[in-house]
């Protein structure tokens, strides 16, 4: 059957006095009047081990939300025992069945879960409501609606046949389970890298990071209403090299779906690598790491584009995208016009737990990210040769704080113009307007990473050589734009390089890594 392209999900407003602000905030007080207990979902039973830990949002760190039963490598030794034994049944499953659970999760989440899914995210992951909106309720309703489109697409091309011969091609499911491994800086990721592999009729063992579970459980429990068999998708908890022993070791692995940090993928490459004579199948690797995105402004370029493209690029969600604009390119003939508008625009943006809707920036997602920003803070504070022009402090009393801050270098390649910090701090760079090339070479050369950059210029031609010259730098691209915030099925998103296999989410792309294809031809 053909599934047409659908609309993407309105996105809220949350405007004072709206009816969504009045449900959200009464689903946050919900949330926060009860102590979760959150098992694991292990072939459609809930698993408590008693080991727990707690969780605790990030911006409130003295209130306890919950806590989840951590498992250990039995668990995830039955989780894949789970997925084998459902996976007969999934993947002969006609896929309008399977393609209609997917529907009504994502129906769901667009109604009767929506609040739910966005203050799990705000108090566990400390997102603010707009950001939430945008992510955990319609990013992820988007990927589950645009990925059945994509998928009834592929599933319609077939080969042509001749006189006397019938071709036909059957997309297969992958013999063997998948091991999804989630992030947490963003709830649709977390929920897409399971159910498009899922889609596909792959079964599933699913690892989200413990900083992201409160939301994580969500998603399970919307899954499981919309109809989604036992066994289909596993939800563990456990130590990420725990995981990765027991499904890495298993002739069964078929593939993995992973979203996180660089060096996590080039280790579990590498093991995957190491056991490739014990698979019964080649698995699929598919991975978006991380991103050291940059946004160049040209001489041409009009200030208050440019100055919005860094504010909001660089400290949206604190930096925690793997798409946030971290370093920048400003033309001496701008730079004290810009500077100074977004030294003043970062003073707009108040600071504080995502309870209150007027907070653009909360916390950072916990101690470890916290201490780890804060180092770079320091060492730029230390420094003689850069300046911080906003923000540089930070405090982890009530929760873990880090102002938006901006640091600026004379020198290209500061250590903070070339490792992915992963919070809310920017470098710009000003060079000589006259020298475009040469900054773009720069802008080329400095980081291993590909993920997002952007070019802000009114003048079309420094479009263009901008768009021709940085064709490998970025696997998503923006002209007068943020570089971050791809919406699904407008822009598809990953990025090559160290950034990942660019298998671009919420498109046909990725959807084909979890099929294998069976060619049929008959002759009469
Ligand atoms: N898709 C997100 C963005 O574009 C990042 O994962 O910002």
């Amino acid at each position: 059957f053909e599934y047409a392209a659908p609309a993407n999900e309105p996105v809220l407003s949350y405007a004072p006095g709206s009816a969504e602000r009045i449900a959200l905030k009464k689903q946050l007080a919900a949330f926060k009047s009860e102590v979760a207990d959150i098992p694991m979902y292990i072939g459609g039973k809930e698993i408590r081990t008693g080991n727990t830990v707690d969780l605790r949002p990030p911006h409130e760190i003295k209130h306890k939300l919950g806590h989840f039963h951590m498992g250990d490598a039995s668990h995830v030794k039955s989780a894949i025992a789970a997925a084998l034994e459902a996976r007969e049944k999934w993947a002969n499953m006609d896929w309008e069945q399977r393609a209609g659970i997917f529907l009504r999760a994502a129906e769901l989440l667009a109604t009767k879960y929506r609040y739910h899914i966005n203050a799990a995210t705000m108090l566990g992951q400390s997102k603010n409501p707009y950001q939430a909106e945008i992510d955990s309720a319609c990013e992820l309703i988007d990927f589950l609606r645009y990925n059945v489109h994509f998928l009834s697409e592929i599933y319609r091309q077939q080969p042509v046949c001749a006189p006397g011969i019938h071709n036909r091609v059957e997309y297969r499911p992958l013999e063997g389970f998948v091991l999804a491994v989630t992030p947490f800086n963003f709830t649709a990721i977390a929920g897409n890298l399971p159910a498009s592999a899922a889609m596909c009729g792959n079964v599933v063992v699913w690892k989200p990071a413990n900083t992201q579970v409160f939301a994580a459980q969500v998603i399970m429990k919307v899954l499981i209403e919309a109809g989604l068999p036992a066994g289909v998708i596993n939800l563990v908890y456990a130590n990420g090299p725990v995981v990765g022993d027991v499904c890495f070791a298993d002739p069964h692995f078929a593939g993995i779906h992973f979203t996180g940090s660089t060096g996590v993928f080039q280790t579990m490459w590498k093991t995957i690598g190491e056991n490739i004579h014990k698979y019964k199948t080649y698995p699929r690797i598919v991975g978006e790491t991380g991103g050291k995105d940059f946004v160049l402004i040209h001489k041409s370029a009009d200030v208050d584009i440019a100055v919005t493209a860094l504010a909001r690029g660089a400290f949206e969600y604190q930096g925690q995208k793997c798409s946030a604009a971290s370093r920048a390119y400003i033309p001496n003939n701008l730079a004290d016009d810009i500077k100074s508008k977004l030294v003043a625009e970062l003073k707009t943006m108040k600071m504080g737990s995502t309870e209150d809707f007027s907070n653009f920036i909360n916390a950072v997602i916990d101690e470890r990210s916290f201490d780890k920003i804060a180092q770079y803070i320091d060492n730029a504070k230390k420094d003689p040769s850069v300046k911080i022009i906003a923000g540089g402090n930070y405090n982890k009393t009530e929760g873990y704080f880090i102002e938006p801050t901006v640091i600026e270098t004379t020198d290209p390649k500061y250590i903070t113009m070339c490792e992915e910090i992963f919070g809310p701090v920017l470098t710009i760079h000003v060079y000589d307007a006259e020298k475009f090339e040469e900054i773009m070479q720069l802008v080329d050369t400095t980081s291993e990473y590909a993920l997002t950059g952007a070019v802000i210029a009114q003048d079309r031609y420094a479009v263009e050589l901008a768009t021709r010259t940085l064709v490998n730098s970025a696997g998503n691209f923006y002209i007068n734009d943020k570089p971050t915030g791809a919406v699904v099925g407008q822009q598809p998103f990953g990025g090559a390089r160290a950034s990942g296999t660019n298998d671009k989410a919420g498109s046909m792309l990725n959807l084909y890594r979890w099929l294998s294809a069976r060619s049929i031809k008959e002759t009469f």
